[in-house]
């Protein structure tokens, strides 16, 4: 059977921390859930002061204790990307900002949306905080609210 795919794109800054994250847990939900054939995901940043380098340390160590593999190289979300994606999840408010002036059309716009609307724990507009500067407790609560708003998304888009 020919099944139409829905293809998802996280977006942060650096695309080493939040964004390879949501990219990981979101692919380990659709596993579970045995959806490997319908959804395609990739992550991407808005800066480019990190491409090509691999997930932050911090980020690979939180998603292992998950049991959460996260994997590909840093890159810069580029105009091109919003004809390859169905769904362009921002981190944060300055990252929806910054996609938003990148848009064309009102159908590349429309594709953009915060990931924490997925969030049931979240209040309006709520943002994944930027674990950078911060320790590993800093990582573990943005896995937790990454990972809510993936399984709210999945259910969304299901
Ligand atoms: P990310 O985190 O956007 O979640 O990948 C950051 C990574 C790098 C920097 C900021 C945030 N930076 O300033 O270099």
């Amino acid at each position: 059977m020919e099944v139409t795919k829905k293809r998802i794109c996280f977006i942060c800054l650096g695309n080493i921390c939040r964004s390879p994250l949501a990219e990981g847990i979101f692919r380990h939900l659709v596993k579970e859930a045995g959806l490997e054939a319908v959804f395609e995901v990739e992550s991407a940043g808005t800066g480019n002061y990190h491409v090509g380098e691999q997930p932050d340390r911090r980020a690979q160590a939180v998603a292992r204790t998950h049991s959460v593999r996260l994997s590909g190289r840093a890159r810069q979300f580029q105009p091109g990307d919003f004809g390859r994606f169905d769904h362009i999840l921002a981190m944060d408010r300055e990252n929806l900002d910054d996609l938003r002036r990148l848009a064309r059309t009102e159908t590349e716009r429309k594709k953009i949306q915060l990931l924490r609307d997925y969030d049931p724990e979240a209040s309006d507009e709520a943002g994944v905080p930027d674990p950078y500067y911060g320790g590993p407790d800093g990582f573990e609560r943005v896995y937790q609210i990454i990972e809510r708003s993936c399984r709210g998304l999945l259910k969304a888009l299901c």
